[in-house]
């Protein structure tokens, strides 16, 4: 079957369903296992590479997203495993990265909170050389986590923890990407995040900041000296976040994202 016209086709068909046109020529190169360049020299497809696409355009047009469909995100260069169990990572998490690595150096020892698939303190560690920790209170997400540390070669120890509970000891760094959707906004996200992220990976509580309390009120029990938090918040949540480090007895800046949306509180001691 000629490619042209059938990328058309899908075209239309994830136009009917409000699905950006862009993800097609995604779709194709996961599905068929090649780059973007490749996919452009390609004229005809078998009917088998055709229905290995169906299938995929089949469950996009039910709302699984891409990353979901064949198990595998891309952050930071980097392709990482993902299932039901973990949230995909996002574009503007690999702000928070490259703000730690500003920071991290090779004997930082640094904690990611809430680490999911593992995509902060994998790409931290992979590009500073510094001692990881990664925790999560979900073991499926942790399996996820280790899986996607040992595809990748990095050295990152996990540890399963509610948060602080589990945590004895003391870092350089913590950086976390929390839950911080509002309880009551959740039913009305998008589907592909409402049914295909855990739950427990959005709810931050009635206010969505929740874990940002928490995290003003133990990190600097758990930081060395001139120690820092680094976290990505929610739209219109950065200056509350920031007042709470405050608090605290941080010192706080905020930076935006590429959508100049306050996007990351970084909180440093100074002792
Ligand atoms: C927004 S996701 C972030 C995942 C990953 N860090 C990222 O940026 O892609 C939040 C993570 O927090 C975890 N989580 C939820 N409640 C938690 C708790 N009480 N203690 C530790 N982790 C928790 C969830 O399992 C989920 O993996």
């Amino acid at each position: 079957m000629n490619i042209f016209e059938y990328k058309k086709e899908i075209e239309k068909r994830f136009l009917t369903h409000n699905i950006d046109k862009n993800e097609v020529n995604i779709l194709f190169c996961e599905a068929l296992n090649i780059d973007y360049t490749k996919l452009l020299t390609i004229k005809d497809i078998s009917s088998k590479q055709k229905k290995q696409i169906e299938m995929a355009v089949k469950k996009r047009i039910k709302g699984k997203p891409i990353q979901k469909i064949f198990k595998r995100a891309y952050f930071f260069g980097y392709e990482f495993y993902v299932n039901k169990n973990v949230l995909c990572p996002r574009p503007e998490t690999e702000l928070l990265v490259e703000e730690c690595l500003k920071f991290a150096k090779q004997q930082s020892r640094i904690l990611d909170l809430c680490t999911g698939s593992g995509a902060i303190a994998i790409s931290v560690q992979k590009n500073s050389g510094a001692n990881c920790f990664a925790s999560d209170i979900s073991t499926k997400a942790l399996y996820v986590a280790r899986k996607n540390a040992k595809a990748l070669g990095a050295k990152v120890r996990f540890l399963k923890s509610d948060m602080f509970e589990n945590i004895k000891s003391k870092f350089d760094i913590i950086v976390s990407n929390p839950p911080y959707i509002p309880s009551k906004d959740i039913e009305g996200l998008d589907k592909e995040v409402k049914n295909y992220d855990p739950k427990i990976s959005l709810d931050g509580g009635d206010d969505g900041l929740d874990f940002y309390r928490l995290i003003a009120q133990n990190a600097k029990q758990h930081l060395n000296k001139n120690g820092k938090v680094l976290l990505e918040v929610g739209k219109g949540q950065a200056n509350k976040v920031k007042k709470m480090l405050e608090k605290n007895g941080f010192v706080c800046y905020i930076k935006k994202d590429y959508n100049n949306i306050d996007r990351i509180v970084v909180g440093e001691l100074y002792d």
